[in-house]
């Protein structure tokens, strides 16, 4: 099998194993996206699922998460850890209602603009909701494409990290980036886990080269800074 064929492979794979009904899917709203998203960063699916509801019950649109209090947010918050998202949460809310009119800006590049929003958050929002095609590179993305490509360069190294982003946008395949971007996560959060990848059930085996080197928990490399 060959790399040039990842794209298609992970995007028939999520099309048949990946997850479909978890309650920021099958919506392109980039305020539920972008949501999700940064709830998602460094917090675990089952935990956001209660947040992710209570804040949309209580601020349906962006520009009622703009209209909260900071306190408001923050106590709304409480429990999810890493409070500079939530900051950064109700400052994105503002910038979006103040500057944009209350639309998020349609593009990964304009959504970068936003405060919180980084280059891989703002691509998972641009190809989930406008279809943008554009590489996500997110810790599990990282851990996956670094198994695939037996990618060696020390990602602590912003060259290394560069590299990847390079690589992650070779990979991209020309069509159904949304459902491809899924199926990265989806393949970082049940196969190809941190420590026991799961290889003899993974869609991409024949074409991982970390796997074919015998070791794919070699990758990703990084050196304690
Ligand atoms: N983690 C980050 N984004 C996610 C998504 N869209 N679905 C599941 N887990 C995620």
């Amino acid at each position: 099998a060959l790399i040039s064929d990842f794209g298609k492979t992970v995007v028939a794979w999520q099309r048949r194993h990946g997850r479909h009904t978890l309650p920021w899917q099958n919506t392109r709203d980039p305020y539920r996206v972008w949501l999700s998203e940064i709830m998602l960063q460094q917090t675990q699916v089952v935990t956001v699922l209660g947040y992710y509801e209570r804040f949309l019950a209580r601020w349906p649109r962006v520009t009622d998460l703009a209209a909260a209090t900071l306190d408001e947010v923050l106590a709304m918050w409480a429990g999810l850890g890493y409070y500079s998202r939530a900051r950064n949460l109700h400052g994105c809310a503002k910038a979006v209602a103040e500057l944009h009119g209350g639309e998020f800006p349609r593009s990964a590049a304009g959504l970068q603009t936003l405060p919180g929003i980084g280059r891989s958050t703002a691509a998972a929002v641009a190809a989930f909701c406008f279809g943008e095609r554009v590489a996500i590179l997110d810790g599990n993305v990282k851990r996956v494409l670094s198994r695939v490509l037996a990618f060696d360069g020390d990602l602590s190294s912003s060259a290394a990290e560069k590299a990847l982003w390079n690589h992650a946008t070779e990979l991209l395949p020309a069509q159904d980036v949304d459902r491809y971007t899924q199926g990265l996560m989806d393949l970082g959060a049940t196969v190809c886990t941190a420590r026991s990848p799961n290889c003899l059930i993974c869609a991409v085996q024949p074409l991982c080269r970390g796997q074919h080197e015998g070791e794919p928990t070699r990758f990703p490399v990084k050196t304690r800074k």
